[in-house]
């Protein structure tokens, strides 16, 4: 899963490929590389490591056209040699998804002669583009994806051919088309400010791009019309402001994404309404940060609209032969709405009959096509790779839509929202985590715990702080605590018990004990009234929040553990933006 962008016209080819994968790092960034047709020359950059790199070798090109990646990798380690383009005769090619069927072709290619020289499934590509080629690139390209089985987003160019040739299947592909210029990318965002309209293409779809048009063919090779519509990214301004990383500037901005989520959401209720007629069972699903949002969503359609709600990670429920009926509502939450798992869950479920509601932070994704009613989250661009804004925008809007269903007018709620948004901005304003961050980097392990919806935040707690600080650690249940993971408890780990439910406070304090009586570090995040004074004596940290109802302590609570996971990385010097060995949009399964 990576991202891909080509450009050709009268611009400067190498500074548009740049900076359009600059705004594609976000879906990887172990290497980078770009392909550029400079004069009669095959210009080739590729480079372990960010974007950045490659700007001393493309800065003098005078290139008319260009087609460039950013990656995540998936087959072969991060390195020069795997990086993108791969280049095999005068043919480079840059490839998103990955080709199930590789290594038969490459033995097959090996057989005939091909030397390889990646670890990459798509260096195959590059050869079957060679080997097919035999003076018309579309035609070699129709033939190499006859053999491909998988995802696929394929952008190449030849040597002294001002042409950028495309297919893609099960990866997305977008047009945008300029004046005088054209673009192709995995994404809107990525052509934000560059063109007016775009085009989405279809499964199985090629283009023939050059800077005076563009060509689409569907999959049988016939000259197929694609809607063009407004290009609805907009430059915002992506700035750090006066913060150090994105993540801090994004916690800030959590009380925001949920004032916006829930105006977006106005517009969105009717349809909602419409898509919940006669549903008798939810189903809620995504992955990862978006998953924990989903729990929480399952806790208020079953607290306010009475509906039995489940939840499913949207990588296990394709292969579940889930059971779905007409009057089954599935809710696929996704910040990104490509996340590959979660697109073809709801993909599934669609097909299953289910109505499909996407909650996504993206107006126009591969999810909001699948769906029958889009929730809108909007959090706004989200940069740090860690979901911060964007899961309390989920978990607002997941609300939201459990009010509408339960019947609650907008205006009846709006007050809510505008409570959770304040108490947020006093967390953030007043939270200090500096030193249980300090105990949790010199730690061996973090676990985070709680019951009902503190555990769903726990989970994200956890999370949040194995993923940016490689502290390792689980979020558990506070009552499953004495049924095993008790046994992990000594002076080298550090307990988070999250209490925000009067009615389980004693409960939650019981667990407390049995932690710091095996001589394990306890910290707790708490909110209830009385609960510090319940505590025993030896627990070194309790971060208190502001008074709320218990089903909106989770945004309190979120807000908390993400800053606490923010500290920890700074303190281990871990860049928290851009974690290891993740990407922030996972397009493959
Ligand atoms: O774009 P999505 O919300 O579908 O992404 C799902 C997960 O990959 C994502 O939430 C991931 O877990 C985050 N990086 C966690 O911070």
């Amino acid at each position: 899963m990576c991202g891909i962008i080509g450009y050709i016209g009268g611009g400067n080819a190498a500074r548009e490929v740049y900076q359009g994968l600059k705004r594609l790092e976000y879906r990887g960034y172990d290497s980078a590389g770009g392909a550029f047709l400079n004069g009669d020359e095959l210009v080739v950059v590729k480079k372990q490591g960010r974007v950045e790199k490659l700007l001393p070798f493309i800065d003098g090109l005078r290139a008319t056209a260009g087609i460039g990646h950013t990656r995540w990798a998936t087959h072969g380690a991060p390195s020069d040699g795997n990086a993108h383009p791969h280049t095999v005769g005068d043919i480079s090619v840059v490839h998103n998804g990955i080709i199930e069927n590789y290594a038969e072709l490459k033995s097959e290619l090996v057989a005939d002669g091909a030397v390889f020289v990646s670890d990459t499934d798509s260096e195959v590509i590059a050869h079957l583009l060679n080997k097919f080629y035999d003076g018309d690139l579309a035609y070699a390209m129709k033939k190499t994806v006859d053999m491909l089985e998988g995802s696929y987003a394929i952008l190449a160019v030849r040597r002294g051919v001002q042409r950028i040739y495309a297919a893609c299947n099960k990866s997305p592909l977008i047009i945008g088309y300029g004046d005088g210029e054209n673009f192709c990318a995995s994404d809107e965002p990525a052509l934000a400010g560059k063109c007016d309209g775009i085009s989405v293409l279809d499964d199985g779809d090629f283009a023939e791009i050059s800077a005076e048009g563009v060509i689409i063919y569907d999959g049988d090779m016939q000259a197929v019309i694609r809607e063009i519509s407004p290009n609805l990214a907009v430059c915002e301004n992506l700035g750090l402001g006066d913060c150090p990383h994105y993540m801090l500037k994004e916690i800030r901005e959590v009380p925001l994404s949920v004032t916006q989520t829930v105006k977006a959401f106005a517009g969105a209720e009717q349809k909602l309404k419409a898509a919940f007629a006669g549903v008798d069972r939810i189903i809620l699903t995504g992955c990862g940060t978006a998953y924990h949002a989903a729990l929480l969503g399952k806790r208020y359609f079953e607290i306010f609209a009475k509906i039995p709600a489940e939840t499913e990670i949207a990588s296990e429920f394709r292969y579940k032969n889930p059971v779905i009926g007409k009057n089954t509502a599935v809710i696929a939450v996704s910040q990104s709405g490509e996340t590959a798992d979660t697109v073809e869950a709801a993909r599934l479920a669609r097909g299953l009959g289910a109505r499909v509601i996407a909650v996504t932070n993206s107006r126009r994704s591969q999810l909001n096509r699948v769906a029958d009613a889009v929730v809108p989250v909007a959090a706004g661009v989200e940069i740090c790779v860690a979901a911060t804004k964007s899961y309390t925008g989920q978990v607002a809007a997941l609300l939201a839509c459990a009010f509408a269903v339960a019947g609650y007018s907008y205006a009846e709620k709006a007050g809510v929202f505008g409570n959770i948004a304040e108490l947020c901005g006093k967390v953030i304003e007043n939270i200090d985590a500096s030193s249980l961050a300090h105990l949790c980097s010199r730690s061996r392990g973090v676990y985070f715990l709680g019951r009902d919806l503190d555990y769903a935040v726990a989970l994200e707690g956890s999370l949040k702080l194995k993923e940016i600080s490689y502290v390792p650690g689980e979020g558990y249940p506070a009552g499953e605590l004495k049924h095993g993971t008790l046994a992990l408890i000594d002076e080298n780990t550090v307990s988070v018990f999250l209490i925000t439910d009067e009615r389980l406070a004693g409960k939650c304090a019981n667990a407390v004990e049995q932690v710091v009586s095996r001589g394990g570090r306890a910290a707790v995040i708490t909110n209830v009234n009385g609960v510090p004074e319940k505590l025993p004596e030896c627990v070194e940290h309790i971060i208190l929040l502001p008074e709320c109802e218990p089903y909106l302590a989770p945004f309190l609570t979120a807000v908390a553990v993400q800053t606490l996971a923010y500290r920890t990385a700074v303190i281990l010097n871990r860049d928290p933006d851009k974690p290891r060995n993740l990407a922030k949009s996972v397009t493959v399964e």
